[in-house]
């Protein structure tokens, strides 16, 4: 996690830095700093708490002005948030300075080293440790910053984006990594070094993104050199040209990111399917599985691997593939699969889903699966990460940026194109009839139409929300398609409300969870009319027997649940398969407006980042 920028060029870096970190600011947000190169000197300028905190202390001491800026915006790994842990950080002659996203894991020894040799350390992090290393070795060896970057990096064990420059030779930054993502956006005269493209768009299209173990130097006026860090092999530097447009990296007059996320889900689902649901001629086209269709329908077993929501989409795709597909499905969390020496062999299909394509353990996981011979599908929404390029075929799920760190839209544009394939599968296996197929096609294209109706009740929802917004514990029960989707309403509410939420399989309450329930307890059950509805209407009769506050999820028209219920939400009526994407809908909007009535950052939660690069 964390976030990283760098700027080198003819401009003033420190806007371009701040901006940046701005927009980096959901992949940590605990501390931030900034160091300039002016005139020979650098300044430093580092605080905990967010940019915004950054920005205030850094224009109050007046240390704004340079050509040449890192900066960086902190989750915590090794040391609390406070001022002195987070980055920059300088070497202990104070001429290197370095910025680092990652974790090196075996800081503990070299730290032990170095204090031998006599150097001291401010701060508890790993990455003071490195800018010591390097420094120790450019001293030592005679070398070059790049070179004894590349040595330093050698001797590490972890994860690493780094950006590092010298005061002494201030016309380039080396950067490298490992691990975690690093983008070089080329711009004429001018470099920028970022997690993401996202703090460079309005200057330049033109990235390089660096592979595993690469390294750049970034050199004032002239060029890029990269080389493989193990053996110094040179890379030819590949310019991708970027599609991404400032206007779906900012609010556009929503109050948060979250809220706007929600309400674009209509253009994003659309734009999952668009080109590969082709009504007319009745087929899906998606060639990552056309190209591998025999390995895929061969399959003796999918393994879907995921973490947090993409899990949940990965439980729904369960339901889909084995109801469509007939062939059996395993859903792993990424982080239990890779550490329990899993059954693998070259028969089965992994399937890692991943909003961000850089999680720490989803990556590792399709790693162990590849190393045993399975074929790996990726499903990603961003363009070109680590997991969408380490997979072996995949499917982009063109959702576009998604900033608040509470996923909302890449939840349904997953299980949007996960249905794609599980019907693209099942055409293609004989395994569904030319109706089933059809109506599936046609429902799924009506789904942005009616996500849309599901969006207008929000007043009704905020009604609700006030009502529950000061309860300590709620609980979210489903059944089939959607109990997942009741697991991802608990998740939702939780992370962004801090309120304590559970969900169930609804059946399973009587198991356990109806203990809980009483006069106080709000349970939200989603009792859409397909999908085992009496057993539902049975389960809601339980909680009211209890005196359990119910939020009933319904289809449009629904009478017996309104009954029962204390609230209603309707979502029109879909194929079963497809509840989901409208169930969904009122529990995102839910955990929303509780969050901000309670004054919580929905955008920038507690304790979270965005992209979960460490293990
Ligand atoms: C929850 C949330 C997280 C992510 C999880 C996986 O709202 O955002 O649970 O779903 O960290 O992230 P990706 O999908 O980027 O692998």
């Amino acid at each position: 996690m964390c976030g990283i920028v760098g700027y080198i060029g003819p401009r003033e870096a420190y806007p371009i830095v701040i901006k940046g970190l701005e927009r980096l600011e959901y992949r940590g947000y605990d501390s931030a700093g900034v160091v300039l190169y002016n005139d020979g000197e650098t300044q430093l300028c580092k605080t905990k708490g967010k940019v915004a905190d950054l920005k205030e202390k850094a224009n109050s001491e007046g240390i704004t002005k340079g050509k040449i800026g890192l900066g960086h915006t902190r989750w915590a790994t090794h040391g609390v948030p406070n001022d002195v842990n987070a980055h920059p950080h300088y070497s202990n002659s104070g001429n290197l300075v370095i910025i680092h996203n990652g974790i090196i894991e075996n800081y503990g020894s070299i730290k032990k080293a170095l204090e031998k040799r006599g150097y001291t350390f401010q701060s508890d992090t790993d990455t003071e440790v490195l800018v010591n290393l390097i420094e120790d070795i450019k001293q030592n060896e005679n070398v070059k910053l790049g070179k004894a970057v590349q040595i330093a990096l050698n001797q590490v064990i972890g994860a690493y984006a780094i950006a590092v420059f010298d005061k002494t030779k201030p016309d380039e930054i080396v950067t490298a990594k490992l691990g975690s993502p690093l983008a070089i956006g080329v711009g004429e005269d001018e470099f920028f070094i970022a997690s993401d493209a996202s703090p460079f768009i309005e200057f330049t299209n033109n990235a390089i993104y660096l592979e595993d173990e690469q390294m750049a130097i970034v050199r004032l006026g002239r060029d890029v050199k990269i080389r493989q860090i193990k053996d110094d092999k040179p890379v030819a530097p590949y310019v991708h040209e970027l599609q991404l447009s400032l206007e779906q990296i900012e609010k556009n007059g929503f109050d948060h990111f979250m809220l706007k996320e929600i309400h674009e889900q209509p253009e994003a689902i659309k734009d999952t399917y668009r080109g590969r649901l082709r009504i007319n001629d009745g087929i899906i086209k998606m060639a990552g599985i056309e190209d591998n269709l025999e390995r895929i329908l061969n399959a003796n077993r999918i393994i879907i691997v995921a973490c947090g929501t993409s899990w949940h989409a990965g439980l729904v795709a369960e339901y889909i593939f084995e109801d469509l597909v007939r062939i059996p499905v395993e859903v792993e969390y990424a982080s239990e699969f890779r550490y329990r020496n899993p059954i693998i062999t070259s028969k089965d299909v992994v399937i890692a889903i991943s909003q961000s394509g850089e999680t720490a353990d989803t990556l590792a996981a399709i790693k162990l699966a590849k190393q045993n011979g399975a074929f790996v599908f990726g499903v990603c929404n961003v363009v070109g990460s680590t997991i969408a390029r380490e997979s072996h075929a995949g499917a982009y799920t063109h959702a576009g940026p998604e900033i608040g760190v509470a996923s909302t839209k890449a939840f349904t544009t997953q299980i949007t194109v996960l249905t794609l394939i599980a019907l693209k599968l099942a055409q293609s296996k004989g395994a569904i009839s030319k109706t089933e197929f059809h109506n599936y096609l046609a429902e799924m294209e009506a789904i942005p139409t009616k996500v849309e109706e599901s969006l207008k009740i929000d007043g009704h929802i905020q009604e609700i929300a006030s009502v529950f917004k000061d309860v300590p514990n709620f609980l979210y029960l489903g059944r089939g398609y959607n109990f997942p989707v009741a697991l991802e309403g608990a998740l939702k509410l939780k992370e962004i409300s801090y309120i304590h939420a559970e969900g169930y399989p609804a059946a399973e309450m009587k198991h356990g969870p109806i203990a809980l329930i009483d006069e106080q307890m709000p349970v939200v059950v989603i009792a859409t009319k397909k999908g085992h509805y009496e057993k539902v209407v049975s389960n809601i009769q339980e909680i009211k027997s209890r005196k359990g506050k119910i939020i009933g999820i319904v289809t449009e028209g629904d009478t017996e649940v309104k009954s029962m219920a204390d609230y209603v939400i309707e979502v029109p009526e879909t194929i079963e398969g497809l509840t989901p994407l409208l169930t969904t809908i009122p529990l995102q909007l839910l955990s929303y407006h509780i969050a901000v009535m309670r004054g919580c950052n929905v955008d920038q939660p507690r304790n979270l980042a965005k992209s979960v690069t460490v293990e």
